[in-house]
């Protein structure tokens, strides 16, 4: 390869990811609501080190430092999400104007720093009492999504462009309400067939306040999506994987993109399927946000509400700390699947990133280089799908900081800058400097050079 190959084209636009709830903390200040994930939080056993994100990043207090480190990494756009409930507390009805001041002084910021702002506006905190009512299986929520969005766009629209409305309602359903490790926990398996449809809805009404608003702005969808393996070749083993392939990555997309449900779970949706509702939401996106960490290992497993879930990769595969295996070819197939099958649509890579077990040196020094190695092996995979003509567009590291990583909470590090939790302080990591390099470059840098400040 000579220098010029390795480059990426000049419009691609570098960028890192967050959620709301994974690092804002304050999540009792200004008016905030409760969230889903408050609640799953003090639910005994439900967070392996019986943490919460009460503090989490504080965020809420340190934005401006942080904003500092995306500049210091060359970052050109920061993806994050709006915490539903600080927005309007009880899910709909009174919006809570401190909500409001927080987005408005971080989009500031951002702009302040040349960093273009993407909105998610949902990144799975619904608010309690939407859930109190019913949350996703109740149709009347993406009605409330609906005026949600509305009120969002209609504040941050004058100086944001890009919009996404869920963050992985695959992901929502999947590990939520089919294996009950996410919030709201489990639920059976015909009330999990009415949230599908009620979020693939929400997202229709999303797009139509959006663009109701502004019909120039700039939206999208995401979703993680991953090729799925098949625990054997019996039969009722293909079928596990087929049932968990429309689940993970077909059921929250087909509909978008094509239109129609799978054959798999269509006639089980349509009951909850009224007139309109397969126009809004395959409504015509500018956009679509592919998130991607690991290729998933279907199972047959009788405690999931469609009685399949996910197993560990084979012995002897590396491995990231989550047991995700590290596999840049993974993502390039998905890269691929999504060009066949959805007519090569405008690609961001919005989430791809590792956890490792990074500690600080005597230096106070992270020496991360197993991420590092992990970055080069999933850049090489997107530089290779835009040789092959795959309109990447975008990628954006998941993610900044270390932080709150859900059912496990803080024992997970996916930050290219690590969180003394104790302390606040942040300490950027060995992969930051490297994707700093990259990011101005603009080329695929070697793992191997010793990257620090
Ligand atoms: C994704 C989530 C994100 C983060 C990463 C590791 O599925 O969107 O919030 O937890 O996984």
């Amino acid at each position: 390869m000579t220098s010029s190959d390795r480059n990426f084209p000049n419009d691609f636009v570098w960028g890192t990811s967050s959620s709301a709830f994974q690092i804002e903390g304050a999540t009792r200040e200004d008016g905030r609501g409760e969230s889903v994930w408050d609640r799953f939080c003090a639910r005994s056993g439900a967070i392996a080190d019986h943490s919460n994100a009460d503090i989490a990043c504080d965020h809420y207090h340190r934005y401006s430092e942080d904003i500092d480190l995306m500049a210091a990494l060359g970052t050109q756009a920061y993806r994050f999400s709006l915490a539903w409930p600080r927005i309007i507390p009880d899910g709909h009805g009174a919006i809570n104007a401190d909500g409001i001041d927080f987005y408005d002084r971080l989009i500031d910021r951002l702009l302040a720093a040349g960093i273009e702002p993407w909105i998610c506006l949902h990144h799975w905190d619904l608010p309690q009492a939407i859930e109190d009512r019913g949350g996703w299986r109740n149709r009347d929520t993406a009605d409330w999504f609906g005026e949600y969005t509305a009120v969002v766009a209609g504040k941050f629209s004058d100086r944001v462009r890009r919009f996404a409305p869920i963050n992985e309602p695959n992901v929502l359903i999947w590990v939520g309400y089919n294996a009950g490790i996410h919030a709201p926990g489990q639920r059976p398996r015909d009330e999990c067939i009415a949230a599908i449809h009620h979020i693939n809805l929400a997202h229709g009404k999303a797009i139509k306040s959006l663009r109701d608003v502004d019909a120039d702005l700039i939206c999208g969808n995401i979703v993680t999506m991953a090729p799925v393996v098949a625990p054997g070749s019996a039969a009722d083993q293909i079928a596990a994987a087929e049932l968990t392939d429309c689940l993970w990555r077909r059921v929250m997309v087909d509909p978008l993109m094509l239109g129609r449900y799978p054959d798999l779970l269509a006639d089980e949706i349509a009951p909850y399927i009224l007139d309109d509702d397969m126009a809004l939401i395959s409504q015509p996106l500018d956009f679509f946000g592919l998130n991607h960490y690991n290729r998933l290992y279907a199972a047959q497993d009788p405690s999931c509400s469609f009685g399949v879930g996910e197993t560990s990769p084979p012995e002897g595969v590396a491995t990231t700390d989550m047991g995700w295996q590290i596999d840049g070819l993974a993502l390039l197939e998905q890269l691929r699947d999504v060009r066949d099958r959805y007519n090569n649509p405008e690609i961001y890579v919005t989430e791809n990133g590792a956890a490792f077990p990074d500690e600080q040196n005597s230096a106070g020094q992270v020496i991360d280089q197993p991420r590092v190695d992990f970055l080069y092996e999933y850049l090489c995979a997107v530089h290779d799908a835009i040789g092959e003509g795959i309109k990447v567009r975008g990628y954006f590291e998941w993610s900044l900081l270390d932080n709150f990583e859900w059912s496990l909470g803080y024992s997970k590090r996916f930050g290219l800058v690590h969180v003394d939790y104790a302390t606040q302080k942040r300490t950027p990591k060995s992969s930051f400097w490297y994707l700093k390099e990259v990011f101005a470059a603009n080329e695929l840098l070697p793992p191997t050079r010793d990257y620090r400040p």
